[in-house]
């Protein structure tokens, strides 16, 4: 089934330069850009997109994160895009996730580097979990 869903170019990939090899990864595998934006996103905003995680712990410091400078937003399409791009992805922790993936392949920072710092985990992006969650963020980020 074709699906659309969001991608985000964090803070850390923003700064190291990857914005465009990272969406590259995504295109490679045959899912199309179909709308993009670079923005700093505000606590607000944040607050609705991690809606999920806003009593963890470590939310603080993902806010913090996700608000130290500027973030890319890219609605892809494509066949079972949801999963897909989670695939490509990787797992959340750059240490453990598999080579071929985003966070595996340019991911330098860890769970535990995080937690001993107290902040949260640099992983390069995020992707939305389900198609649900992707239709919901791509109005958030789109509008
Ligand atoms: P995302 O939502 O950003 O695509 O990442 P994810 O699904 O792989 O991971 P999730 O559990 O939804 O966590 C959201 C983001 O919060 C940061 N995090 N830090 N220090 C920590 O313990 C910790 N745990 C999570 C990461 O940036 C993670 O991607
Ligand atoms: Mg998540």
């Amino acid at each position: 089934m074709i699906e659309r869903t969001l991608i985000i170019v964090k803070p850390d990939g923003v700064r190291r330069n990857l914005t465009e090899e990272i969406i590259r990864r995504y295109e490679d595998a045959g899912l199309k850009v179909v709308k993009r934006k670079t923005l700093k996103a505000d606590a607000n905003l944040l607050r609705q997109h991690y809606s999920a995680h806003v009593q963890k712990p470590f939310y603080k410091g993902l806010e913090n994160f996700m608000s130290s400078g500027s973030v890319v937003a890219v609605v892809l399409e494509g066949d079972d895009a949801v999963a897909r791009v989670r695939k490509i992805t990787g797992a959340t922790d750059p240490s453990k996730a598999e080579k071929g993936t985003v966070r595996g392949d340019m991911g330098i920072d860890s769970l535990e580097k995080a937690d001993k710092e107290g902040r949260a985990i640099e992983n390069l992006v995020h992707a939305s979990g389900t198609i649900e969650e992707a239709d919901k963020e791509i109005k958030l980020w789109f509008g």
